[in-house]
């Protein structure tokens, strides 16, 4: 199996080399999607596993024992990482959920025509920056962050891995008609109104729920339950994958913390290039808090 190098791209774009190979990326760019199949998408630090939370807990009716003991990778598995094939042949459930941070132009073309529901979690990219910036500390698998400034200006470039925050937002939100199902939430949304988000989702997915089973979702998917729970806070992950003795992955989970970080000309050269990259989404206003 090939690992990509870390100096290897795959259609441009770098991606962690343990975790993904060219065969699963090509898995991943031609994949079958059933019109049962849940699919969340974001970018990175955007709110992914919080909602593979949601939407697991929305599935079980806010049961916790699936996600009180199986880990979110084997129960919502990244398509493009290469144990997707043995975790989906593994497991049969009626709804397959799905996660992947692969950008619109790559995986787009694999979802013209199905009927798969899609959710896209999107974030503040300046609270995404401030949160990729420190998980990069403590996995060992992205590259040294150096320092904020640094960081700041490869996020703003797109050449961080994973590819440009500003090309994977407009390229999943400008498409709507070419997916028939999508749903965007924002991580806002969710912080400011969890039960709301909840009853969104759980509609959306055609689950119903009665109001007690939204509010033990709200209990099993809020910040404090999902630090605690070893399936999702990455504590099962080896220290040489992610050290967590270098910070936590469930780090803050605020919107806003960007203002303890950015300095006032690191704010207004991010809002020059947001402003001249969106210019004409509709997006603009929903971030700029
Ligand atoms: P911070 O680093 O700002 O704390 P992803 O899953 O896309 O990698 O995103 C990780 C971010 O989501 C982290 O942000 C993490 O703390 C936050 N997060 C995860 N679960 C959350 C929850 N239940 N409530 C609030 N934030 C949450």
């Amino acid at each position: 199996m090939a690992r990509l190098d870390v100096t290897e791209k795959f259609q441009g774009i770098s991606f962690p080399g343990h975790l993904h190979t060219k065969d699963s990326l090509e898995f991943a760019v031609s994949f079958l999607f059933k019109d049962t199949d849940v699919l969340i998408v974001s970018y990175p630090k955007s709110g992914t596993t919080w909602m593979q939370e949601i939407v697991t807990l929305v599935s079980s009716r806010g049961d916790p024992q699936f996600s009180r003991t199986v880990p979110n990778w084997a129960r919502a598995p990244w398509l493009e990482h290469y144990y997707c094939v043995a975790v989906l042949e593994a497991s049969s459930p009626e709804r397959r959920i799905i996660t992947t941070h692969l950008p619109y132009h790559l995986l787009g073309p694999a979802l013209q025509g199905s009927k798969a529901k899609v959710i896209y979690v999107s974030r503040n990219p300046k609270d995404v920056a401030v949160s990729f910036y420190h998980f990069h500390k403590i996995a060992n698998f992205l590259p040294e962050p150096g320092s904020f400034h640094e960081f700041l200006d490869h996020f703003l470039e797109g050449t961080l891995y994973y590819g440009s925050w500003f090309d994977h937002i407009k390229g999943w939100t400008s498409h709507t008609e070419a997916i028939n199902n999508l749903l965007h939430i924002t991580y806002e949304q969710m912080s400011l109104d969890l039960h709301g988000t909840i009853k969104k989702v759980s509609s959306f997915l055609q689950c119903p729920l009665v109001e007690d089973e939204v509010n033990n979702c709200v209990k099993h998917s809020s910040f404090s339950s999902m630090r605690d729970n070893n399936m999702i806070n990455y504590t099962l992950v080896p220290k040489d994958i992610m050290d967590h003795s270098k910070g936590s992955f469930m780090r803050k989970g605020e919107i806003g913390d960007w203002k303890n970080m950015f300095t006032e000309e690191q704010n207004q050269y991010f809002e020059s290039v947001f402003t001249s990259k969106m210019q004409g989404s509709f997006l603009i206003f929903v971030y700029l808090i």
